[in-house]
C-alpha cells in the first residue's frame, strides 16, 4: 500500500508540489479507506490484490480532501506535523491538492487501466459529494440556528460517502453480487456517519499527542460539530450565548475550550455523541449479515469496534 503510494510519486518534478505530497505521505495517517476498500474486496471473496489500484486511489482523494480542509479550517497541525499550507503556502496546498487527485484518477483508470465498469462513477461520485459537503460545512461556519438534520445531511457528504464509496469499490473489485455490494455501502456509510462525529467529539476530548490536530479548532472557528448542535438543541439561553460567543471568538483562547468543553458535558451533548456512535457502529455491523461468514466480514466487524473506541 505505502509502496504504492510511494511509487506514485517517485521521481516527479517540481518539488513545489512533490515535496508537500511526500511530506504528507510520510506522515502517517491511519489509511482507513485503503484498509477498508481492501477488506471488503476480501469479504466478498475476491483476490485484494487486484483492488490496490482503487485502495490508492481512495487515499489519494482524502488526502487531497484533506490538504484543502486544512487550508479552509486554517488548521496548522496534522498527523503531528505542520499542514501543508503552514509549512509551505497557501498556493502550494492549492496545486499539491489537485495533483493529489489527478493522481488519484491516474491510479484508478491510468497507464491503460481498466477498471471495472462503475468504478471511476463512484468514485468521482465521492469526490463530487465531498465538494458539497465541504460547502455546507463552510456556509455552516457563518450561520446559526443549524439543526441535527442539516449537520447530517453535511456529515453524510463529507465523510460518509467517501468512506461508502471506498467499501463499495472493495465489493466491486472483488466480484460481489449487487446485493453484497449495496451491503457493503451501507456499512460504509453508517460507519463513516459514526467516524465524523467521533472526529467531532476527539476535537474537543481528545489531546493533541494521540490525535495529531490542534485540540478546540472546531471551536475557535464556529465549526458546527455533533457537539455544538446538540448542545445548543438542550441548553438554556446563558449556555446558547457562550457557545455563540465562543464560536464568534468572544471567548479567549486560553479559557474557551474548558468553558465550551463543560457546556458540551453538562448538557449531555458528549454522552449523546457517544451514544450515537455506539449506535451508528452496531447498525453498520449488522449490515454485515447479508455477506458471507468469512475473515474479510469478520474483520470489517472487528474494524467498525476499533473505530468506536478510538482515541486518535
Ligand atoms: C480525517 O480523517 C478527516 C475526517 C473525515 C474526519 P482521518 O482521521 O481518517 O485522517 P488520517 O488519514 O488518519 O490522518
Ligand atoms: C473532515 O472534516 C472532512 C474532510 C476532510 C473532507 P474536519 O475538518 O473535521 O476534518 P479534520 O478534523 O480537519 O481532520
Ligand atoms: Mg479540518
Ligand atoms: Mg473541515
Ligand atoms: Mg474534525
Amino acid at each position: 500500500m505505502d509502496t504504492g503510494l510511494r511509487r506514485l510519486l517517485r521521481g516527479r518534478k517540481p518539488e513545489i508540489i512533490y515535496a508537500p505530497l511526500r511530506h504528507v505521505f510520510n506522515s502517517g495517517g491511519k489509511r482507513m479507506r485503503a484498509i477498508l476498500v481492501l477488506l471488503a474486496c476480501d469479504a466478498v471473496g475476491g483476490n485484494s490484490r487486484k483492488a490496490l489500484p482503487a485502495a490508492i486511489a481512495m487515499e489519494c482523494l482524502h488526502n487531497f480532501t484533506l490538504i484543502h480542509d486544512d487550508v479552509m479550517d486554517e488548521a496548522p497541525v496534522r498527523r503531528g506535523r505542520q499542514t501543508v499550507h503552514s509549512r509551505w503556502n497557501e498556493a502550494v496546498a492549492v496545486l499539491a491538492g489537485d495533483q493529489l487527485l489527478a493522481l488519484g484518477f491516474e491510479a484508478l483508470a491510468g497507464n491503460g487501466r481498466t477498471p471495472p465498469p462503475s468504478a471511476v462513477g463512484i468514485f468521482t461520485g465521492a469526490f463530487s459529494d465531498v465538494c458539497d459537503g465541504q460547502g455546507f460545512d463552510l456556509e455552516f461556519e457563518g450561520r446559526g440556528g443549524v439543526t441535527m438534520r442539516e449537520y447530517m445531511r453535511m456529515i453524510d457528504l463529507k465523510t460518509a460517502r467517501v468512506i461508502a464509496a471506498a467499501v463499495e469499490l472493495g465489493g466491486v473489485y472483488g466480484g460481489g453480487s449487487a446485493s453484497e455490494v449495496r451491503a457493503l455501502r451501507r456499512y460504509g456509510h453508517r460507519l463513516g456517519l459514526a467516524f465524523q462525529i467521533m472526529d467531532d467529539l476527539l476535537d474537543v476530548v481528545g489531546t493533541t499527542k494521540k490525535f495529531g490536530k490542534k485540540i478546540g479548532g472546531d471551536i475557535a472557528r464556529g465549526k458546527k460539530t455533533y457537539l455544538l448542535v446538540k448542545a445548543m438543541e438542550r441548553s438554556g439561553a446563558a449556555d446558547r450565548a457562550l457557545l455563540r460567543g465562543a464560536g464568534a471568538g468572544r471567548i479567549p483562547g486560553r479559557t474557551r475550550l474548558a468553558r465550551v468543553s463543560a457546556v458540551y458535558a453538562r448538557s449531555g451533548a458528549v454522552d449523546s455523541a457517544r451514544r450515537e456512535i455506539l449506535r451508528l457502529t452496531a447498525a453498520a455491523k449488522r449490515t454485515l449479515r447479508g455477506l458471507p461468514p468469512n475473515g474479510g466480514r469478520r474483520l470489517l466487524m472487528e474494524f467498525a469496534d476499533r473505530l468506536a473506541g478510538r482515541s486518535a
